[in-house]
């Protein structure tokens, strides 16, 4: 394997958690900052504070050996050859991304800076951040020869996350500097040259030491722009395969047979073609709001992603339409929700549509009884237990009684429930599903009304058969 890099990384939240254990996974010896000391106390003592497949183990693995936790940026700064940027980057009012935690740290390294670093942006940034940084550290005094500024966003996903880091589509590098490009090439040597995958004890994925990650090399505004770019695109397919949706919806077609057929288009292909309830995290709606303000300041005309934010917002109002149409009026009407994270396998509930739901449907006057397999407590704290609102235990004790359930998170959990367990629970057999993991004709023969997103509604055998009857 190459020879270990010093790397430091400010921010321990998603993605800077994940890059420090990840980099330390592929040989570098890593220091990890954050100023908040009851975080880095967490961590010392190995609670990884978000739910990650592979996290825990690693973090054993190598939590105050290879990576260390600390509070103390300048120190990290002093003793690291690369310095990572993995802070948080929120949205302000106007939907700008917030730079002011970047700049902090920026001013920060500044001023411990004497000898040659190269400061690394992977915090989703908007395009000219990296010439801001350096100004930044000029105006503290520092000389330009001393460091160098590289955006190397990162495109890992929340519930995937170590997968996603060890096993990337591409990684990108936008270095202006020939040797801050080298070294970000050395600290990703392991993985493009296939050297990790070798490894017996290897994260499993879908690189291997024949099929490596490409790294590709660009500018660094290049880089940003590939970064908002990208999610920006995957929440336009998003907003697209759900407006065909609801042309399904309103012709009868099947949007899982229609998405299918567009997905075999290689040129489209077929992932991030689900249909649903609207893209949610802490993620997508940000960085598409950013990105169409970046556009606006620029004069560039881009209301394409006023549409995409348009069809996501409308998409939980369809939803919460479906549940009136299926429970003809909402006052009073208790309701199991299944799913309050944006989405499944994690336990974050930021920008969740579920949440968005949950608040409609209680200002609609309904009661629920609401059950997630992970994000509970983070959800209580948003939205406290209430008479109206009640938490479960489990899947089945949310369906007690209720007139209707809602599935509003894809837990792989749910699509495995057990379909006559919840018939028997429910007081009336209504599910209307946001997320389709069910076949409909299956949650027919089930004896349930099923309603779900592009896909026509079925109702009980029963009732048909005895519809067919009285016909007769
Ligand atoms: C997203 C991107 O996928 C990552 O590549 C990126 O690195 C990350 O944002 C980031 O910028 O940090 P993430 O927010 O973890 O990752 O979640 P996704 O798996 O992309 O899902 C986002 C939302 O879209 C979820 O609410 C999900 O339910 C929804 N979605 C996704 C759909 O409604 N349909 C789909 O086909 C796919």
């Amino acid at each position: 394997m190459s020879k270990s890099i010093q790397i430091a990384v400010v921010g321990s939240g998603y993605v800077g958690l994940v890059a420090a254990v990840c980099f330390a996974e592929i040989g570098h010896s890593v220091v990890c900052v954050d100023n908040d000391q009851s975080k880095v106390a967490a961590l010392q003592s190995g609670d990884t504070l978000i739910h990650e497949n592979y996290l825990p183990a690693l973090l054993q693995r190598y939590r105050n050996t290879k990576v260390r936790f600390t509070t103390d940026l300048s120190e990290a700064t002093r003793a690291s050859d690369a310095i990572f940027i993995a802070v948080g980057t929120p949205q302000s009012e106007n939907g700008d991304a917030d730079l002011s935690y970047v700049e902090s740290v920026a001013c920060e390294i500044a001023r411990s800076l004497s000898s040659y670093k190269v400061i690394v942006e992977k915090s989703t940034v908007p395009v000219y951040t990296n010439e801001w940084i350096c100004r930044t550290i000029e105006r503290n005094g520092v000389a330009r020869s001393l460091f160098d500024v590289v955006s190397n966003p990162e495109f890992l996903r929340e519930g995937t996350a170590v997968a996603d880091f060890l096993h990337p589509d591409r990684i990108v590098v936008g270095a202006d500097s020939e040797p801050a490009a080298a070294l970000l090439a050395r600290i990703y040597a392991p993985l493009t040259s296939g050297a990790y995958y070798s490894q017996p004890d290897a994260i499993p994925g879908r690189c291997s030491a024949s099929a490596p990650p490409h790294l590709l090399l660009t500018s660094a505004k290049s880089a940003e722009i590939v970064k908002h770019a990208s999610n920006a695109f995957l929440a336009l397919k998003i907003s697209f395969i759900n407006a065909v949706s609801n042309l399904c919806e309103a012709t009868g077609a099947n949007i899982e047979q229609v998405a299918r057929g567009i997905g075999l288009d290689s040129r489209i292909g077929s992932r991030f073609l689900r249909p649903g309830i609207g893209y949610g995290g802490s993620c997508f709606p940000k960085d598409v709001a950013a990105f169409r303000s970046v556009a606006e300041q620029l004069g560039i005309d881009f209301n394409l992603l006023t549409e995409v934010e348009k069809i996501n917002a409308e998409q939980k109002k369809r939803f919460l339409a479906k549940v009136r149409s299926a429970l003809w009026t909402l006052r009073g009407k208790r309701i199991a929700v299944l799913g309050l994270a944006f989405k499944g396998e994690t336990n974050d509930i930021r920008e969740s549509p579920a949440i968005d739901l949950i608040e409609m449907l209680l200002a609609e006057g309904c009661s629920i009884v609401a059950y997630d397999p992970a994000a509970i407590e983070r959800a209580q704290a948003e939205l406290p237990p209430s008479p109206q609102l009640q938490y479960a235990q489990d899947a089945y004790a949310a369906a007690t009684d209720v007139d209707a359930l809602l599935i509003l998170t894809d837990w792989r959990e749910f699509a495995a429930l057990d379909l006559p367990r919840l018939y028997t629970a429910m007081r009336y057999p209504v599910v209307v599903d946001g997320r389709n993991l069910f076949d409909p004709s299956t949650m027919q023969q089930h004896g349930f009304t099923y309603i779900s997103i592009g896909r026509p509604a079925v109702y009980p055998a029963r009732d048909l058969e005895l519809a067919a009857s009285a016909a007769k």
